[in-house]
């Protein structure tokens, strides 16, 4: 009744913002992600008739029964115990690899990791696109963390269609993308929150409207890996989704004066002639997309920049998995 999995955390390349049903997470509109390889969480969980109610530690602090992340890990594991017709109480610890909290999707691989390991220590044997729907239910991008490589979330409209599918496996294509850190504090407003702001944005409809053609049009660049057009896309998208942000009542900047330097940088290398583009999600801190012949000029240039704290290099990873080393 124990079971560990690891899950990566993703970046979309076509971002996931607002909800047609706010329970369900169904998307407003469908989404492309990149697994990452270095932003990582791990989740034991044990099911036991001994225990009162269900225990949750994570990057070594205990979360009491009454706090939002205990509530909405608990809410999960209902989930889980309804479908094994389970009534056990568990204990659930999770470690990440990388800050929490500050824009790097660590509730699309924290919601990843616990599905598949709660599933597989309540008994159940689910197909892939099974554990997306469940995961989806947990947090809506960690739906994208179940299958490989490059992966697309079909909206759909109901729980039964709106799950993850795997587009190519991760040594497809050698994207990487340089997380580039610029502080750990935890943003103010969740993109929980964020997502309900999204349709009071005026630009909404516009964005809604062109959201299927882009989603035609990356894949199709995909297809054929032509990275200026895709890293070209990819910055556009994100500007987008930062308008849409701004533009909301109330209004969201999650950018840091760091992030905006960062983003002009990139575009100051770039017209020297460095091919590498930038994407943002719901934090200050920015991801760099290049290839992975341009990682170490890049690396070189991060180097001289003051604001930033930490870089994280990933390249395209599989998608959860469940291993054997237990957290405890
Ligand atoms: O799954 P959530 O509620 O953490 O929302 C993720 C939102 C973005 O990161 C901004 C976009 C995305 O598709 O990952």
């Amino acid at each position: 009744m124990k079971a560990t999995a690891v899950a990566p955390s993703n970046i979309a390349f076509i971002k996931y913002w607002g909800k047609q049903d706010e329970t369900l997470r169904i998307p407003e509109n469908g989404s492309i992600s990149m697994n990452l390889s270095r932003l990582l969480t791990t989740t034991t969980v044990q099911f036991s008739a001994e225990l009162a109610e269900d225990r949750l530690t994570i990057d070594g602090q205990s979360y009491p029964p009454d706090s939002i992340q205990a509530g909405r890990v608990t809410a999960h594991l209902d989930r889980i115990r309804r479908r094994a017709g389970l009534s056990e109480r568990a204990s659930v610890v999770s470690q990440n690899n990388f800050p929490s909290g500050t824009g790097l999707s660590s509730s699309a691989s924290a919601f990843a990791a616990l599905t598949v390991a709660a599933a597989a220590a309540a008994g159940l044997r689910l197909s892939e696109r099974e554990l997306s729907r469940l995961a989806r239910l947990g947090s809506g991008s960690a739906c994208r963390s179940i299958p490989d490589g490059f992966v697309e979330w079909l909206p759909g409209d109901s729980h039964e269609s709106s799950y993850a599918v795997s587009l190519y496996p991760p040594d497809y294509w050698d994207i990487v993308d340089v997380v580039a850190v610029v502080s750990v504090e935890k943003k103010e407003v969740s993109s929980t929150r964020g997502q309900q702001a999204a349709r009071s944005s005026p630009f909404f409809p516009v964005r809604l409207a062109r959201i299927g053609p882009k989603i035609e049009t990356i894949k199709g660049i995909m297809a054929r890996r032509d990275f200026p057009a895709f890293g070209e896309l990819v910055e556009a998208e994100a500007i987008e989704l930062h308008a849409i942000m701004l533009t909301s009542t109330p209004s969201l900047i999650y950018w840091f004066p760091e992030s905006l330097k960062l983003m002009r940088l990139v575009r100051q290398w770039r017209a020297e002639g460095l091919p590498v583009y930038f994407t943002v999600n719901t934090g200050q801190d920015v991801h760099l997309i290049c290839q992975k012949s341009v990682v170490p000029a890049l690396t070189d240039r991060l180097q001289d920049v003051p604001e930033l704290q930490q870089m994280i290099i990933n390249e395209p990873a599989q998608g959860v998995r469940l291993i054997d080393a237990h957290l405890f």
